[in-house]
């Protein structure tokens, strides 16, 4: 086999959902299979890349090639992230839990009969591909994922400009598509130039098409 378009190029992807914490027993998540981070992880890695990949908890095994750290809050993941730049690539595939619970506690938090539900505080998770597109070590090609149920590709252009990304991967998640935690998926690329729609393809498909478009971009992109 001769020299492959990403050898010696450093990528980081995150995939699958975030758990926060409850208490010891409970969280709320996203939902996320982590099918679509995971395939792009492994098909980085087939092209040559250095991959480490941030999984979020998932069932699925991890993939070939590639160096996996498991977290599982956001903010973890976060550092996780944060830890491994600089990088040449940052694909943030994670559907992260945009709250974490502030009231969380250390103890099951015990049901009382009689008693009214406790409530549950929400505040802020931090925005990691926001983090990540606006950092000091920036990656030369940052990519983010849009799950959207309506007008995609107006949300994926706002999306594109606020997060610092280069490239948004939009994808229309209506539960009629089948797409949460199917096989297949049916995406737009969505760039400062235009728009690209793709057919719709297995997961896989996707992931060695957008590891090829990365190979192709992230040599013109300003070190
Ligand atoms: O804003 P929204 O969650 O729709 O943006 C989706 C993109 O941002 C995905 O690439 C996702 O991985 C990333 N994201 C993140 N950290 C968050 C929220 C979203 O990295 N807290």
């Amino acid at each position: 086999s001769g020299p492959k378009p990403l050898s010696g190029l450093k990528a980081i992807v995150t995939s699958g959902p975030t758990h926060e914490p409850i208490d010891p027993v409970r969280y709320i998540a996203n939902r996320s299979s982590g099918k679509q981070g995971h395939a792009i992880a492994a098909a980085l890695a087939r092209l040559g890349a250095e991959v480490t990949l941030v999984s979020g908890p998932v069932t699925i095994p991890d993939p070939h090639g590639v160096r996996v750290l498991h977290v599982e809050r956001a903010e973890e993941m976060r550092d996780a992230v944060i830890a491994n730049l600089p990088a040449d690539i940052a694909v943030m595939v994670a559907a992260v839990a945009d709250w974490r619970v502030a009231s969380g506690s250390d103890q099951k938090i015990k049901k009382q009969p009689g008693e009214a539900p406790p409530p549950l505080l929400l505040t802020e998770n931090p925005d990691i591909l926001k983090t990540v597109g606006h950092h000091a070590q920036r990656p030369r090609l940052v990519v983010g994922f849009a799950a959207e149920t309506q007008d995609v590709d107006a949300n994926g252009r706002a999306k594109l400009e606020r997060k610092g990304a280069d490239l948004i991967v939009a994808n229309d998640v209506s539960p009629e598509t089948g797409i949460m935690g199917g096989d297949r998926n049916r995406v737009r690329l969505i760039t400062k130039s235009g728009v690209e729609d793709w057919p719709d393809l297995s997961k896989d498909e996707v992931a060695d098409r957008l590891a090829a478009w990365i190979a192709t971009h992230v040599q013109g992109a300003p070190a």
